[in-house]
């Protein structure tokens, strides 16, 4: 589906990055991986290529922090050098601090938001430099949320930054349809990564909980099971593609079914 296509994947060294990455590989695309997290970084790396059989040069890694332009800059310059083009960029770096919004900190909103939005605008400009100055079309695909429509308690500052990549995606459709860039987004939920145990271990320490059990009651309730990070993969896949030229500015559910709007 992606037939030698360069897809860049921010926080590509686990979760759903990770999936993406493995996904882009399957398509038939070449991956540029970048995260702050080298080591496993280069894990995954190690992972993908034996899992795919694919060959080396069409994986290709480096250290990235999105919410600093002069390493996004770096970042997506070398993998153009390394690949010769890049076509599609998936912003999917992004964190969470849960809390009652009443004891959540400006530190921590900030740094929410810092990652989350911040980062995703600056790499989306990036890439679409690059692409203007080869002269070339592409597709982005923004990691959104579910919590970014739904509003859950305890994570306002995660909510709205969901949120505002919602509106971001809707926006730059339209600003970069000349420029011939596709930009979507999706809403996942539930999906089994280590920020799902994270999300756990935070309502644990308020509730008393165990966070192993409480994240086995984490599913989707019409799947019934964890979603997870290649299956989200897919679907970024499929966004990526020229077959999803038709669909535009769309913030799509992934998440089993639990949100209905
Ligand atoms: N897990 C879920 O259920 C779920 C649901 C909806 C949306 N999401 C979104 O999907 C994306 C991936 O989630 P995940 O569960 O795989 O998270 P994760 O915490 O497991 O992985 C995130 C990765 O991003 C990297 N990262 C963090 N800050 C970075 C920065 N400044 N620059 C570069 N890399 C950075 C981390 O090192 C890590 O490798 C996030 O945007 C998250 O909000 C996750």
């Amino acid at each position: 589906m992606l037939d030698g296509k360069v897809v860049f994947v921010t926080g590509a060294a686990r979760g759903i990055g990770l999936g993406i990455s493995q996904a882009v590989l399957e398509a038939g695309g070449r991956v540029a991986m970048g995260d702050l997290d080298a080591a496993n970084l280069e894990e995954a790396r190690k992972q993908l290529l034996l899992e795919t059989g694919k060959p080396e040069a069409d994986v290709y890694t480096t250290g990235l922090n999105v919410t600093e332009e002069s390493s996004v800059g770096r970042a997506l310059s070398a993998a153009e050098k390394h690949f010769g083009q890049l076509d599609g960029l998936v912003n999917n770096a992004g964190v969470i601090r849960m809390g009652p919004n009443i004891d959540t900190r400006v530190e921590d909103w900030n740094f929410q938001f810092e990652v989350n939005v911040t980062g995703t605008y600056i790499c989306c400009n990036a890439f679409a430099a690059r692409l203007d100055h080869a002269g070339r079309g592409g597709a982005i695909v923004n990691l959104a949320s579910n919590a970014g429509k739904v509003g859950y308690p305890n994570m306002a500052a995660y909510n709205a930054s969901k949120a505002a990549i919602i509106s971001l995606t809707r926006t730059l459709a339209a600003e970069w349809a000349d420029r011939n860039i596709n930009v979507n987004a999706v809403c996942p939920g539930g999906v089994n990564t280590p920020m799902l145990m994270d999300v756990a271990k935070s309502i644990g320490e308020r509730t008393g909980e165990d966070p192993e059990a409480l994240v086995k009651t984490m599913v989707p309730a019409q799947l019934g099971r964890h979603i997870q990070p290649i299956e989200i993969g897919r679907t970024v896949v499929f966004l990526l593609s020229d077959d999803a030229a038709i669909i535009r500015g769309q913030s799509i559910n992934i998440d089993g079914g639990d949100t209905p709007y």
